[in-house]
């Protein structure tokens, strides 16, 4: 049999002998080959992209019919990663002495708007008042968590007028995330777990990226769940890491929101705690915590409780207000990983030390708990939330 080099590739490639080679953010308008610089190729090429994807956005609005995109949604709109990004991050990555050393100084607008919290914040935060409120509440109570629940599930009055100046989590999710964390030999490299398709088209922009950084980043110690996957018997896993649909054929996760929460259950259920949730990101040295419906993610947060680094693609996913951003964790953008990596290759290392700093910000600002002695590392409470 004679066989073209291409076939041969390809044949190679389909057999698993070679793996494919990263999918490439083809624009739609490929610029003629010619003899410029490589870095003048990579402005035409990024400039050409930028200009489709506004003619995509102008026809789209056009045939919706709609008003100017707000604030919130323009912000969703830019954030990707953008190759002038990784270049600017893989020049600064040639200073560093080691994968860990800290990341670059962050700036942000002090007049930025803040971002009204999505119902799931609302929630939590109710439950962190309530645990902090009668700590003699023995965890499986039932008559407590009836309590809880009257007290915090039924007032949506509180949606959309609730604005702290920090989000705040309960005891119940960061006792079971400091469980996880303590001992955690974090075998798992980077993780990403949560809605890629959606009704909300702003989310599914925002998160558009997300599959080619997958692809091209994530390795078979890593941890993918798209938690909407809506039919297991169609669906294509994207690698090794994905483990989207379980052993047992039925999609791997639902919590904290994904398919079962958006379609029959109430924001209550989408807010309380999840054992297996917790467990991946424990196990996890990075955390993507990318914007969804809103241009900031409670998953940022909830990484940190568990000690994990979050990756996000723009620093001002990093909060929902000027407060939120300058608290001062230590994350890495993605364009900083991908040249981290780069720069260091091999298995990205677990930054302990940000991960240390990062959990005394948050012990100070994001919980309700007044003496660090009363935290007692377990999974009771997060398990009892099981209305
Ligand atoms: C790298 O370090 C050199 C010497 O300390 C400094 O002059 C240069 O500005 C640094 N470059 C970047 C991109 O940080
Ligand atoms: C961490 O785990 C060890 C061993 O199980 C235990 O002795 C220690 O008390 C735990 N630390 C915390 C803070 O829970
Ligand atoms: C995981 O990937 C590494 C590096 O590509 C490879 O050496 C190793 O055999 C792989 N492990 C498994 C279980 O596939």
């Amino acid at each position: 049999m004679v066989v073209a080099p291409r076939a041969l590739a390809l044949l190679l490639c389909a057999s698993g002998v070679v793996s494919a080679p990263p999918r490439q953010q083809a624009p739609r308008a490929r610029p003629a080959a010619n003899a410029r610089s490589p870095q003048r190729n990579a402005h035409r090429l990024h400039k050409a992209k930028a200009q489709n994807q506004a003619a995509r956005a102008r026809q789209q609005a056009r045939t919706q019919n709609k008003k100017p995109v707000g604030p919130a949604q323009q912000e969703i709109n830019k954030a990707r990663i953008r190759a002038d990004d990784i270049a600017a991050a893989t020049v600064a990555a040639r200073n560093l002495s080691g994968f860990c050393a800290d990341p670059p100084r962050r700036v942000f607008k002090q007049n930025a708007k803040t971002i009204q919290p999505g119902p799931r914040s609302v929630e939590v935060d109710c439950f962190a008042r309530f645990h902090e409120a009668d700590l003699t509440v023995q965890p499986g109570d039932a008559a407590a968590g009836a309590r809880m629940q009257k007290q915090c599930c039924n007032d949506k009055k509180r949606h959309g007028a609730f604005s702290p100046a920090y989000i705040v989590f309960p005891r119940s999710h960061l006792e079971a995330a400091m469980f996880y964390a303590n001992g955690s030999v974090r075998d798992v490299d980077v993780n990403f777990m949560g809605r890629l398709h959606t009704k909300q088209e702003t989310a599914n922009r925002a998160r558009k990226w997300i599959f080619d950084f997958v692809r091209s980043s994530f390795t078979n110690r890593s941890i993918f769940i798209d938690t909407t996957v809506q039919d297991p018997r169609t669906y294509k896993r994207l690698g090794p890491y994905d483990i989207s649909i379980g052993a047992d054929g039925k999609p791997a996760g639902f919590k904290p929101m994904g398919v079962m929460a958006e379609q029959t259950k109430t924001p209550c259920v989408m807010a309380k705690c999840s054992t297996d949730y917790f467990l991946r990101l424990a196990r996890s040295r990075f955390t993507l915590s990318p914007a969804g419906d809103k241009p900031w993610s409670q998953r940022f947060f909830e990484a940190i409780m568990a000690g994990s680094i979050p990756l996000l693609d723009n620093k001002e996913h990093s909060g929902r207000n000027y407060k939120e951003k300058m608290l001062g964790y230590k994350y890495l953008l993605v364009s900083e990983y991908v040249a981290r990596r780069r720069r260091f290759p091999g298995a990205a290392p677990y930054c302990q030390a940000w991960a240390e700093h990062n959990l005394d910000i948050f012990l100070r600002h994001q919980t309700y708990i007044m003496r660090r002695q009363t935290i007692h590392p377990n999974l009771e409470r997060c398990i009892a939330e099981a209305f």
